[in-house]
């Protein structure tokens, strides 16, 4: 557990190197939008909450599954036209976090295993860890923007696998399953029974031409257990809002269900005010506000990634959704960046840029990028890695 945390903390802060030079840091290593202020909270967002905020109606505690109206608008929202939802299939829980501590030792016991993306957001990990549950790796293919390798994760399961977690766009692979794809992943859950939880915090985050396909519009038969959050979406982290949404048309999933009602009862609910305010969020902010957002992160993006692309010893795959991108080190190309590791700790050291080890996500040689930050931060940025490769080039 101590050693998944570790990692997961790595996520968090930034390496603990000490720059030996006189430069401001540039640091894209968080997954967190709000810390350069070009993505602030939109203003029907915030005048939403503020409503609450100023009705004193919201202070009190909600129903540890959350508020009924809000239930109502995340199930009117995540509805497809193969499955309606309604209030008793949304657990609302404190961020995506909560959803997926409440989700993943809901479905397994100590001794089960569930099998997770490599690379992957490296909490799933720390739960399964946290719980007695073994986090059981399968393959995704950074030569096939990222999709799973579908022979490598039917391998994985055995008599004791209980969920498989697909994450939809990536963190940190930065892709975007094509519906042909997620349809492949939900056959192998068929074939072996199995539930999939579908981390889509990043569902509203996808880069045009692609488009963002739920797991469950494609799997319509299986038990999908999808989680999601305002975190990513509408630019507020610490609100700490999210949500679990059960797809479980044939009611396979009726003693899971109740056993996730009494997880919720463990801390009390989510934030008031923002789960009171999420009804008006929804009516409220167009799909427009997705359009723009996208649209702003896949032109930082694609910027970064050819940008860096273009720097010898390193290989971005074009990015496609969510917030990141994960460029290949070629550490030939370096006389002494032996991994992926000294490379980050090296970079900080000596350009005071933080950026973090693929390592972290199962994905060694390896570097991730949060591509929230503004242009000229990024422009400075590619311009101090040029500098670093310049340095170190191999002969
Ligand atoms: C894939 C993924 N799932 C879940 C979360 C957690 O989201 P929240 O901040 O809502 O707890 C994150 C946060 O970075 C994430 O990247």
């Amino acid at each position: 557990v101590r050693e998944a945390a570790r990692s997961f903390e790595a996520g968090r802060a930034d390496l603990q190197a000490k720059p030996a030079v006189d430069l401001p840091n540039l640091s894209l290593s968080v997954g967190d939008p709000t810390l350069f202020g070009n993505l602030p909270v939109d203003e029907r967002v915030v005048a939403a909450v503020q409503e609450q905020l100023l009705s004193q109606k919201s202070n009190g505690y909600p129903p540890s599954t959350g508020y009924p109206a809000a239930c109502e608008a995340i199930a009117k929202r995540h509805s497809l036209p193969s499955h309606q939802l309604s209030k008793s299939d949304v657990i609302i829980t404190s961020g995506c976090s909560g959803a997926l501590a409440i989700a993943i030792p809901t479905l397994a016991d100590p001794g089960d295993n569930v099998l997770i993306p490599r690379p992957g957001f490296s909490l799933y990990e720390v739960i399964c860890s946290n719980s007695g549950i073994e986090a059981r790796f399968y393959r995704l293919d950074g030569d096939r923007q990222w999709e799973a390798d579908l022979a490598d994760l039917e391998r994985q399961i055995d008599g004791r696998t209980r969920a498989i977690i697909v994450n939809n766009p990536s963190n940190p692979c930065g892709s975007n399953y094509s519906a042909q794809h997620l349809a492949e992943i939900a056959a192998v859950a068929a074939r072996h029974r199995l539930p999939i939880i579908a981390d889509e915090i990043y569902g509203g985050i996808v880069f045009a031409p692609a488009k963002f396909v739920p797991l469950a519009a494609v799997a319509p038969d299986l038990p999908i257990v999808s989680v999601g959050g305002l975190a990513k979406q509408f630019l507020c982290p610490g609100w700490r809002l999210g949500w679990i949404v059960l797809y479980d048309r044939h009611g396979r999933l009726a003693r899971v269900r109740s056993g996730m009602v009494s997880m919720s009862q463990v801390i009390l609910g989510a934030n008031s005010l923002v789960q009171a305010a999420l009804p008006q969020i929804f009516a409220t902010v167009p799909s427009a506000y997705f359009e723009k957002l996208s649209a702003t992160l896949a032109e930082q993006g694609r910027y970064f990634s050819d940008a860096i692309s273009k720097i010898r010893g390193f290989r971005a795959i074009e990015p496609q959704g969510a917030m990141y991108l994960l460029i290949r080190i070629d550490t030939a190309a370096f006389r002494d960046v032996p991994n992926d590791v000294s490379f980050c700790q090296m970079l900080l050291a000596e350009q005071n840029v933080s950026v973090l080890p693929g390592k972290v996500f199962g994905a060694p040689n390896h570097f991730r990028v949060v591509v929230c930050a503004p242009r000229s931060v990024m422009e400075a940025v590619i311009a101090r890695i040029a500098a670093f490769a310049t340095r170190h080039a191999a002969a």
